[in-house]
């Protein structure tokens, strides 16, 4: 089947600030890779597909990878022409770019890309076609560059997303982690954050599953935090981690994740399909 029929029309529906916790996350842990400029590094740029309505994800994101790499070439793809024709009159610069593409992303061969990031695209289509989808998104990538995938709620609130490491040009990209953010807004139970994994993840939480497995014990870990008395939403999600990682293979207990609201988890083998 030909690239261009994965993509599918949708609402461009955003909100300023609705992905700010990944920015922080990507600048904190993933620095080296937005810096990098040996090379066809000098040329590689952070990706922002299917932007929405307007650009305003894409110019935080742009904001905040500049103060690390201020030479940090940035491009916005829109599926709707009318979108990327509106960001490109207003917004785009001599290393800003707004285009009209999908999946297949309209980088030449000689725009290689570092950080692809999709969120909040994936709600229709078959289930069957995302591993395709995840190829198609990483094939501009750089070996070690990273595919963001992944859900949030309206305003960023809750946010779930597959960090999805390029290893070779061969290869489909590893699915190295899952990272979950919340900002305590909501309050916090595990479940919170189940209903805004992927969408490939999202009808495997059920028995037998390991995506059901690590959420019945990120509950007990909970449970086990609340009954410690460690009943706030921030610290009952702090607490639980360390006792998640002590039955999960995978768990970061990494300080800045407890403290940012993330919790990221990397199983041995990657997240199982
Ligand atoms: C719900 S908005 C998400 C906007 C932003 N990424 C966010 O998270 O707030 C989805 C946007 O993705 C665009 N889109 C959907 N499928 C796409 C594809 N295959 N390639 C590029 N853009 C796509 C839609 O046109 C829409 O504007």
């Amino acid at each position: 089947m030909a690239d261009a029929e994965l993509d599918i029309r949708t609402r461009g529906r955003t909100a300023p600030g609705r992905l700010r916790a990944l920015d922080a996350y990507l600048c904190h842990f993933e620095s080296a890779l937005l810096t990098r400029q040996d090379d066809a590094w000098a040329r590689a740029a952070f990706v922002d597909v299917g932007f929405g309505e307007h650009p305003w994800t894409t110019l935080e994101s742009a904001a905040a990878f500049r103060a690390l790499n201020p030479e940090l070439i940035v491009v916005g793809v829109e599926l709707d022409a009318e979108r990327a024709g509106a960001a490109a009159r207003t917004h785009a610069d001599a290393r800003t770019h707004f285009r009209e593409g999908g999946f297949t992303l309209p980088l030449s061969p000689d725009e290689p890309a570092r950080v692809v990031r999709a969120m909040n695209l994936l709600r229709q289509g078959p289930l069957e076609r995302i591993p395709e989808v995840h190829r198609t998104l990483s094939r501009s990538l750089l070996p070690s560059g990273l595919l963001v995938e992944g859900s949030s709620d309206t305003d960023g609130a809750v946010l779930v997303a597959h960090l999805l490491r390029r290893v070779s040009e061969d290869a489909p990209p590893l699915r190295e982690s899952l990272l979950f953010h919340t900002n305590f807004s909501r309050g916090f139970a595990p479940l919170l954050l189940r209903d805004w994994l992927p969408r490939d993840l999202r009808r495997r939480v059920r028995p037998g599953e390991p995506v059901h497995a690590f959420f019945q014990a990120w509950e007990s870990a909970w449970k086990a935090a609340r009954a410690a008395g460690h009943t706030s939403p921030p610290d009952a999600f702090a607490e639980s981690i360390p006792r998640l990682a002590a039955m999960t293979p995978g768990v970061a207990t990494d300080a800045w994740l407890l403290t940012h609201g993330c919790l990221r988890w990397s199983p041995p083998g990657g997240i199982p399909p």
